[in-house]
């Protein structure tokens, strides 16, 4: 008997139904990964477990035993714990604060121990190999400290069930061995994981096994081991996708962007590139390469830095985002939640709201030109979403990325940054994004695209730079890159000079 049991589960939002029969058998000391296109209910269905949501019909077993998981706090009571997708710390309280909030340690005269509390967190802080002040304010904090710090949480309740909404989304590969590792451990103490990634190489070193939904039922499940990423693409997608390159050789134009000796103390050193109309250029590298830093720079974010830079052979200062977007340079920030989407807007208006002067007339925002511009990205995107005037966050996690990506196209900037634009996205709109980043181009548009995976670009790109430590390690033709080049480059084993112009 499976240790949790999902028995035909439906939820409707707002009459549309999200989950239509859905079943999941979790077995004790198992990693199950849990699958599926953007907004085929993945999350839905594990806010049902950790309850968020109450289903409209079905059954929940724990042990044989049917439960009623009527709050989040019941849930963890049933040993239950849930990471969420998009994370969910108190900024302003500290790192201990968040670990224990409402299960705070109290000595015996009823005062919180905070010596204590902060122990704790060190020792479970440390096996993850976090080395970090318990008393820090998480405000203060990396996106992937944090996300280590929801993960030493559910560890800390010492939970049965641990559910992992795409955790590996802000963690470099160091990172993510260690929470692999992790994760092993846990199995051994008979700990069952649900392991939501849209990662597939991951899913299939971690996971033992499997449940596919789509459009909000079950189709498949089973043991991982007979699987290979394509069947388990053909059966999220209902088809096989393609590895191959998605461009041709073409004509470039002229120089768009011309960078010269560009340094940051600390981040980056040196940095010689251009691009020209109609390329997609691709920077890779591993975590702590600077390539995010030295594109921040390059959009105005960080100011503390040296060198030229020219935007049709003009000589441009860009120390702040405004500045940069006057010199026609755009930048998709990852990070979603933190940097890009505005909770409390509904989803048009986050696509609208940084080229609003493009539906205004008489300083009113003409709804209907609005409604059809967002449409028009819909489509183009294929964006999931039911009535687009309900706030974002209701919205799953990828198409909140495609509506993110939306908006910087609504800007129509001559060069475009993408940092990670496919992070959260699921195997086949991948596909579309990268259609899409590839028309920009044969628009005449200067793409650079930042990315951590080599698939992605060898796929899209014209030409490759890898980044080591702060510098160009290595620079090629896109159609010359494979994934053992990009990694000696990536991790320092190789270094060239890299030939300007
Ligand atoms: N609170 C809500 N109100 C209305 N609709 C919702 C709500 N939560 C989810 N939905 C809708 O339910 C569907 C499934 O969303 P869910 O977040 O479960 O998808 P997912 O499989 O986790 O996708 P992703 O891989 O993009 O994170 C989506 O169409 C989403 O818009
Ligand atoms: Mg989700």
């Amino acid at each position: 008997m499976a240790y949790l049991e999902m028995q035909s589960i439906y939820k409707s939002f707002n009459q549309v139904p999200v989950l239509k029969d859905v079943t999941l058998e979790l077995q004790q000391g198992e990693i199950h990964a849990l699958i599926g296109e953007n907004g085929a209910g993945k999350s839905t269905l594990m806010n049902i477990l950790g309850g968020v949501h109450q289903p409209d019909k079905g059954l929940i077993k724990l042990n044989g035993q049917a439960v009623e998981m009527t709050s989040p706090k019941k849930s963890q009571e049933y040993g239950i714990s849930f990471i969420h997708q998009e994370l969910n710390l108190v900024s302003d309280l500290r790192v201990y604060e968040n670990m224990f909030l409402g299960s705070e340690i109290r000595n015996k005269f009823g005062f919180v121990n905070v010596e204590e509390m902060c122990r704790q967190t060190t020792d479970i802080l440390t096996k993850l190999g976090v080395h970090i002040n318990p008393k820090e304010y998480v405000r203060n904090l990396g996106t992937s400290y944090k996300q280590l710090i929801e993960i030493s949480r559910a560890l800390l309740h010492k939970s049965k069930i641990i559910i992992m909404d795409e955790p590996t989304t802000a963690l470099s590969d160091h990172e993510i061995d260690r929470l692999f590792d992790l994760m092993r451990n846990l199995k051994e103490d008979c700990i069952s994981i649900i392991y939501i990634s849209h990662k597939l190489k991951e899913i299939k070193s971690v996971c033992d096994r499997l449940t596919v939904l789509r459009d909000g039922k079950t189709v498949k499940t089973g043991d991982l081991e007979s699987e290979t990423l394509d069947s388990i693409t053909h059966d999220m997608v209902g088809k096989s996708l393609s590895e191959d390159r998605m461009i041709e050789h073409e004509e470039l134009g002229s120089t768009v962007l011309k960078v010269e000796d560009l340094s940051s103390p600390e981040q980056f050193k040196s940095i010689n590139f251009e691009i020209k109309k109609g390329e997609i250029v691709g920077f890779t590298g591993l975590a702590g390469d600077g390539r995010t830093e030295l594109f921040e720079s390059l959009f105005g974010y960080r100011k503390n830095y040296k060198g030229d830079i020219y935007v049709n052979g003009k000589h441009v200062i860009i120390d702040h985002p405004k500045k940069a977007l006057k010199a026609g340079i755009g930048y998709v920030p990852k990070d979603r939640k933190e940097n890009a989407i505005i909770q409390d807007l509904n989803v048009i208006q986050n696509m609208s709201i940084s080229s609003l002067s493009h539906f205004e007339k008489n300083g009113f925002i003409k709804g209907k030109l609005e409604q059809k511009k967002f449409t028009y990205y819909k489509d183009q995107l294929n964006i999931k979403v039911h009535n687009p005037r309900v706030t974002i966050d209701k919205l799953s996690g990828g198409n909140q990325q495609k509506v993110i990506i939306a908006k910087w196209l609504e800007l129509n900037t001559d060069i475009i940054i993408f940092d990670n634009p496919t992070q959260g996205i699921d195997v086949g709109a991948k596909q579309e994004i990268y259609q899409q980043i590839i028309r920009l181009a044969q628009q005449g548009k200067a793409v650079i695209v930042l990315s951590s995976e080599a698939l992605e670009i060898m796929k899209i790109c014209h030409s490759v730079y890898v980044m080591y430590q702060g510098e160009i390690s290595g620079y090629f033709k896109g159609e010359d890159a494979t994934e053992d080049k990009i990694m000696s480059y990536a991790t320092g084993s190789k270094k060239e000079a890299v030939p300007v112009g």
